[in-house]
């Protein structure tokens, strides 16, 4: 069982938002090899810990507290399930929504894309992390070559056929994502009063974004011009408009920095540095932002490289869940 990470080209902080994203699954991801045992038992195997027992109270960390969530759902016995992976953690990347996704899947869980997302972004409820569906639909559901542009509102998902020379580069900043989840969930605080007191995201426009209080007002801009960025995006992919497509990138990044505040002062000169590289059309935070990766759009003869950042360049791959039925 494999289920990839995923990236994120654009709409960032727009999932829990109704609004628009267009992601896709990479090649890089979770493994899962299940073994059966004879007595009834269920183990994980996580590289570089002790085995666990699933099920059984107070898993020692997040990774383990994590299965159990999972195995809670779909219990099964007499299984080891030996995990490996080669994504980076703590990116950005998508590592706990791929490794939740292939646990789901190595336990048996079966169903639509929708459904499995809402089971594993429950699963990381559970747990504490209240994030939206964006790495879920993406890392199940992510389809070779393109990108998969998801609509929250009425979690619609399309596909985006992207042009063959548009390369993609994500570069971890280094920076540790201490403050990820507490910003992470005061944004989205912050976002549901937007909604109490405009309605809901349709309601809300540009002329409408005076009546918020100064606080929240940048955040709801953020929400509203990045929706318009996704839209943009979607047409230069389909006129294969690369030069355009890098501005939108840079356009995001100033978003997520000004009226998100969601990047840090190391990423925002990391970003600079990389929007300028040779063969660079455009880079930006990705992600929920406060550290982890940047991703890149950029010619495909070049190579994004910057001493110190570990980077990959990432394609378009299938998700967890058409790898499972291919
Ligand atoms: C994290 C969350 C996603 C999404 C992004 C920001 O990756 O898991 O649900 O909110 O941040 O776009």
């Amino acid at each position: 069982m494999f289920v990839p990470g995923r990236v994120n080209i654009i709409g960032e902080h727009t999932d829990y938002n109704d609004g628009l994203s267009l992601a896709f699954a990479v090649e890089r991801g979770v493994r899962i090899e299940v073994r059966t045992r004879s007595d009834g038992a269920t183990w994980l195997h996580l590289e570089n810990q002790q085995p666990h027992e699933m099920g059984t109270a107070h898993a020692p960390n997040l990774s383990l507290a994590m299965a159990d969530a999972v195995w809670r759902r779909y219990p099964r016995s007499g299984i080891d399930l030996e995990v490996t992976s080669d994504l980076p953690d703590s990116a950005g990347l998508s590592s706990s929504a791929a490794y939740l996704g292939a646990l789901s899947l190595a336990c048996g869980a079966r169903g639509s894309l929708l459904d499995l997302a809402r089971v594993i972004q429950a699963c990381e409820a559970d747990v504490g992390s209240n994030v939206g569906l964006l790495d879920q639909i993406a890392t199940l559901g992510g389809e070779r070559s393109s990108a998969l542009l998801i609509d929250f509102s009425q979690n619609q998902i399309g596909s985006v056929p992207l042009p063959a020379h548009w390369a993609f580069t994500v570069m971890h900043s280094e920076v540790s994502r201490v403050l990820a989840e507490s910003g992470y969930s005061q944004r989205r605080r912050e976002c549901l009063e937007i909604t109490q007191i405009a309605g809901s995201w349709a309601d809300l426009t540009d002329d409408l974004l005076v009546g918020l209080p100064d606080s929240l007002r940048p955040r709801a801009r953020h929400v509203l011009s990045e929706n318009r960025r996704v839209t943009e995006m979607v047409d230069c992919a389909n006129r294969d408009d690369i030069e355009r497509a890098g501005q939108l990138l840079n356009e995001s990044h100033a978003s997520l920095r000004d009226d998100f505040a969601v990047s840090t002062p190391e990423v925002d000169q990391l970003v600079a540095r990389v929007q300028v590289l040779h063969g660079v059309h455009g880079a930006r935070m990705m992600g929920g932002g406060f550290g982890g990766c940047l991703i890149a759009l950029h010619e495909p003869d070049v190579s994004v490289v910057l001493e110190g950042h570990r980077s990959w360049t990432v394609h378009p791959s299938d998700g967890g869940l058409r790898r499972l039925i291919r």
